[in-house]
């Protein structure tokens, strides 16, 4: 920072010995901030950034949840030769602004996938941004291949949000690279990085994970008649595993935000960690899905998403309960436009805010408790209440507090079925006097 502002004043053919020497140096490069997760691929970009652009690499690694892998992934980039390490956590407004708008909107791509990788895309993305104006970066890279979906989320995320101010490049090493699996390991060795994955000969999944979901992908699984092996799953056990009793457990919801388990409040991270331990222990929570990616390639997709099963199944039940059978019905169609343009990479645009404006506004009275029973790989619905519950006993009950006027239900169906028997008697059983 320093040496950037004493470049600016300094005249450049001025004569201030090693002090502008170095100045001038340090100016010479410029700085991109590389989103790093600590694995394979992103520390070998560290690398390869430094040497293809010339610039010196700042990583980002921006905590949503992952868990372990946090752990030394400030040191493994300083290793690899970044002039500095930013980890940021932003689990809270990664849950509020972004995990919960999705459960809300019942966002489930494709009826089934959570979209945990989709949703801490943009985030991502806008912390880029943001740590690259801080630290007055030319450039950002992220470690997306050409082929998926994540290129997407990232390019379109960066591009929206630094359409103001200087213009930011995107760079994008494994898409640039060309190089193999073998080529890169070669290439760490080379440079003299310590990899985990190097030498190990165990399956090597390709892994992404935030505490919404992990998606896994690679090795056997390509081959989509083979079951997924047992090592492809780490967060939830195999139902012969689990154990023999069910266990039951209340969700508490606030106009549509889960806000307590068992009737203890309790913060949204909080929250879906424990959903996570307690569905994962009982085999809740695997997907085996064959995805229909934006860039046309249909893929095999495994994840493990426990809590956003457990949580996704809990709304829904109490939006029977407290949604008119209308705003169902249209929350449904507005649901999948939603999931697919999360999905596709447009979490930053008008539209978006629209549809999310409409789910804040129909769960006003989402407000109540869901009970659900975990067992086996299932996740039940047994019981659900709202202070604002539609259902309403004496209307429903067949006993004899019933309220429900029988005798104008003829008048209502004589109304109700007009048009049907218009148009019977006219077209459709004209000739069948
Ligand atoms: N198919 C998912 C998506 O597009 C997950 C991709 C995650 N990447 C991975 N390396 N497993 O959102």
């Amino acid at each position: 920072m320093v040496w950037l502002r004493l470049a600016v004043l300094v005249p450049r053919k001025s004569s201030f010995g090693p002090i502008l020497k170095e100045s001038k140096r340090e100016m010479a490069r410029e700085k991109c901030v590389l989103a790093y997760s600590g694995g394979m691929d992103s520390t070998i970009s560290v690398v390869w950034i430094q040497e293809q652009y010339d610039m010196d690499v700042v990583t980002l690694t921006v905590d949503l949840g992952a868990g372990p892998e946090i752990v030394g992934v400030r040191e493994r980039a300083l290793q690899a030769g970044a002039v500095d390490s930013l980890v940021w956590d932003v689990r809270d407004e990664f849950v509020n602004e972004y995990v919960f708008p999705g459960l809300k909107a019942g966002a489930m791509y494709e009826g089934v996938y959570a979209l945990s990788t989709a949703l801490g895309r943009p985030l991502m993305a806008k912390k880029l941004v943001e740590a690259a104006r801080q630290v007055g970066a030319a450039a950002v890279a992220h470690g997306c291949t050409g082929k998926g979906n994540d290129q997407v989320r990232f390019d379109s995320g960066i591009m929206t949000l630094a359409a103001h101010g200087d213009p930011l490049r995107i760079i994008a090493p494994a898409r640039e690279w060309g190089m193999t699996r073998d080529e890169e390991k070669l290439y760490a060795a080379k440079a003299g990085l310590k990899l985990r994955e190097v030498g190990s000969d165990r399956r090597v999944y390709s892994i992404d994970r935030n505490l919404w979901g992990q998606a896994i992908e690679g090795e056997d699984l390509e081959d989509t008649w083979v079951e997924p092996p047992e090592d492809a799953y780490s967060w939830t056990k195999p139902i012969a595993e689990t154990p023999d009793q069910p266990v039951e457990v209340s969700i508490g919801f606030e106009k549509g935000t889960p806000v307590s388990i068992d009737g203890a409040a309790m913060p949204g991270v909080k929250l879906i960690d424990i959903l996570n331990d307690m569905a994962g222990e009982h085999g809740v929570g695997r997907i085996d899905h064959l995805e229909n990616r934006l860039v046309g390639i249909k893929s095999r997709e495994v994840y493990e998403t426990p809590a956003a099963i457990v949580l996704h199944t809990a709304i829904r039940a109490l939006e029977t309960s407290t949604m008119s059978r209308e705003q169902q019905r249209v929350k449904a169609t507005l649901s999948q436009i939603y999931a697919d343009m999360v999905y596709d990479g447009r979490w930053f645009t008008e539209l978006r805010t629209n549809i999310a404006a409409f789910m804040d506004s129909v769960h006003e009275y989402s407000t109540g408790d869901v009970r659900v029973r975990l067992h086996k790989g299932s996740c039940v619905v047994v019981g659900r209440r709202s202070p604002y519950s539609l259902y309403d006993f004496d209307l429903a009950t067949y006993s004899t507090t019933d309220s429900f006027d029988h005798e104008s239900a003829t008048g209502f169906i004589d109304i109700y079925s007009l048009p049907a028997r218009t148009q019977a008697k006219n077209q459709t059983y004209r000739d069948a006097r």
